[in-house]
């Protein structure tokens, strides 16, 4: 694995910091799960914001993420404990790793850069193999959805995971297309939209439109609902839980989970965004929603 530049440039961490430990004495703490390790961004900045006997369990289903993060966090030792697992196994995870709870857990969700930059599928930019997947031992990929779903899923799927408006017009294209040969690369996709879409409209449809499909082959969204429910049962009394999501869809979740579950009071009540600063310096972080709730 070589890149040029930056694995992932994290999005809020001050703000994910202080929120996840500003209620705790952190001296009495034992264990953080960062659940989305990417770059390892939000990792370094817990174990920096507390002391040496506080460990992060460090979870990624991205082999790739682990495997970095194990030379870029090298210098906290046995502090980091590595986990390739799915974050819907969090609380497997941390009793595996020889705990019952945690002091905080924290997710940000979505892709990391180099997943956008490096792995194939993700980006609509760079013409690559249709594969989506963030954890390669999967079976299900983005070719599958294209070449073997049913054209009414497909429509659901867009309409539902990327809010297209003419989902059901796409399926039944991707369904023609299919007739004469099978979906293979990224550039497949895009030329197929650009035939459907108006050039101005052309890039925020190919985000949606790829966005609904990441979603469908990593089962994003159920697997934030169960990472979220088993969360709350490995939070000491008064350990935080911090999300940061990306897309209206994740954040609707969070929003809901939050508000309902009978043991979390909201700490947020708006969610935090990154000021303009930050997005002048990372434009990803444009569309970042942090919110924050609290073990009661
Ligand atoms: C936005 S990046 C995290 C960046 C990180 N906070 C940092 O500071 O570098 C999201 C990461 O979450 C991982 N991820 C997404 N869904 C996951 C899941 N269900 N289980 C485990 N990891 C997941 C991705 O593979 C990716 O590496």
């Amino acid at each position: 694995m070589s890149f040029v530049g930056k694995f992932h440039e994290p999005v809020l961490l001050k703000e994910m910091a202080g929120l996840l430990t500003a209620n705790k004495d952190t001296t009495k703490a034992k264990l953080y799960a960062d659940c989305t390790l990417g770059g390892g961004g939000y990792t370094r900045e817990i174990l920096k914001s507390t002391p040496e006997g506080v460990k992060a369990a460090a979870l990624d289903k991205d082999v790739f993420a682990i495997e970095h993060c194990k030379k870029v966090l090298a210098e906290f030792g046995e502090r980091v404990i590595f986990v390739q697992a799915n974050f819907s196994n969090i609380k497997k995870a941390i009793q595996q790793a020889g705990f019952e709870n945690v002091s905080g857990v924290v997710m940000d969700l979505g892709l990391s850069t180099y997943q956008l930059n490096y792995e194939a599928g993700f980006s609509y930019q760079r013409d690559t193999e249709l594969d989506m997947r963030a954890d390669k031992s999967q079976k299900l990929t983005a070719k599958d959805v294209l070449n073997k779903y049913d054209e009414k899923v497909i429509a659901k799927i867009l309409f539902e995971y990327g809010e297209l408006r003419y989902s059901r017009k796409i399926a039944r294209e991707i369904a023609e297309y299919r007739k004469k040969k099978k979906f293979e690369t990224t550039f497949d996709l895009v030329e197929l939209l650009k035939k459907q879409v108006p050039p101005r409209y052309l890039n925020r449809d190919l985000s949606k439109l790829f966005q609904a499909i990441r979603i469908e082959v990593n089962n994003e969204l159920e697997n934030l609902k169960n990472a979220l429910e088993d969360s709350v049962d490995v939070l000491e009394h008064r350990a935080r839980i911090v999300a940061v999501s990306y897309h209206s869809l994740e954040d609707r979740i969070v929003k809901n989970f939050f508000r309902n579950n009978e043991n979390l009071k909201v700490i947020t009540k708006k969610p935090v965004e990154p000021g303009e600063d930050e997005i002048s310096r990372n434009i990803r972080a444009r569309s970042a929603k942090l919110r924050a709730a609290e073990r009661i």
